[in-house]
């Protein structure tokens, strides 16, 4: 198929009111969006605004709605955008900075407060401390087995690549920004599971409070669009099991903070 489509830009700045631009880009078999906006930039407008890097699904940066839907602009073939006018726009609830460019600080900062980096559940010496010669530090750096239940959690829920794409089509962070969104909580999920991880108790406190996963409606949207085929709805719901868990086993007095939850649910 060949021919051509126009392409419908948001364009303008940060306080600015959105006006819409249009391009007219030859399509292709093979041409994506992000194809598309490299030509109005090469040719057409060079004023134009927009972020990517890699141009194959991994670095996230190229994140952007389509007709409305949040898409991968390297990964959204024109083929599969129906109609002959591209409605391209910036994705949501992340500030402006011009055109197709929004500023990550807020889906980052909801990154940071889950604490993304793995803590080790037992630092053998931290700066300033006396050392403590009961905790054995291992020769060999732990493992968790292929088959381990933990190992199913984690994997089916570890590639993300910090897209926002769920982030801008969560329609709980419309009404609420302060929710910690879709992939901070799925990361989140992935280091309370992990059972050499510490930080766990934090972390759990955290995704209970005001910001966590009670905020969720279950409208499944992230899990629908995540161009990883992570499942950040399903990552939730497991986070609330944890947590209602958690909450009865404090209730009868026998909850031990340290113990992994991943073979129990
Ligand atoms: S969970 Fe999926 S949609 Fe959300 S940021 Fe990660 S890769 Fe992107
Ligand atoms: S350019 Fe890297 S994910 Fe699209």
């Amino acid at each position: 198929m060949s021919g051509e489509r126009i392409f419908r830009v948001a364009r303008g700045g940060a306080g600015e009111t959105a006006r819409y631009q249009e391009y007219r880009v030859p399509e292709g078999d093979r041409v994506t969006v992000l194809d598309g906006l490299l030509h109005i930039h090469r040719y057409l407008d060079r004023t134009l605004a927009f972020r990517y890097n890699c141009r194959a699904m991994m670095c996230g940066t190229c994140g952007l709605r389509v007709n409305g839907t949040e898409r991968l602009a390297c990964s959204t073939r024109l083929s599969a955008v129906p109609g002959r006018t591209v409605i391209v726009e910036p994705l949501r609830h992340l500030p402006l900075i011009q055109d197709l460019m929004v500023d990550f600080e807020p889906f980052f900062d909801a990154w940071r407060q889950v604490k993304p980096a793995f803590v080790p559940a037992r630092a053998p010496r931290e700066s300033g401390q006396a050392p403590d010669e009961s905790v054995r530090v291992p020769d060999e750096p732990a493992r968790i087995a292929p088959d381990a239940p933990e190992r199913q959690v984690i994997d089916r829920h570890r590639e993300c690549i910090s897209s926002a794409i769920c982030y801008s089509a969560c329609e709980v962070v419309s009404v609420s920004p302060e929710f910690l969104g879709p992939a901070a909580m799925t990361r989140a999920l992935c280091l309370i599971t992990d059972s050499r991880g510490g930080a766990r108790e934090e972390r759990l406190d955290l995704l209970n409070g005001e910001r966590g996963c009670w905020r969720c409606h279950t409208h499944t949207t992230c899990s629908e669009l995540c161009p990883k085929g992570l499942d950040p709805t399903a990552a939730i719901e497991q986070v609330k099991r944890i947590l209602v868990r958690r909450s009865l086993l404090k209730l009868v007095g026998v909850y031990r903070p340290a113990a992994s939850e991943s073979s129990r649910t």
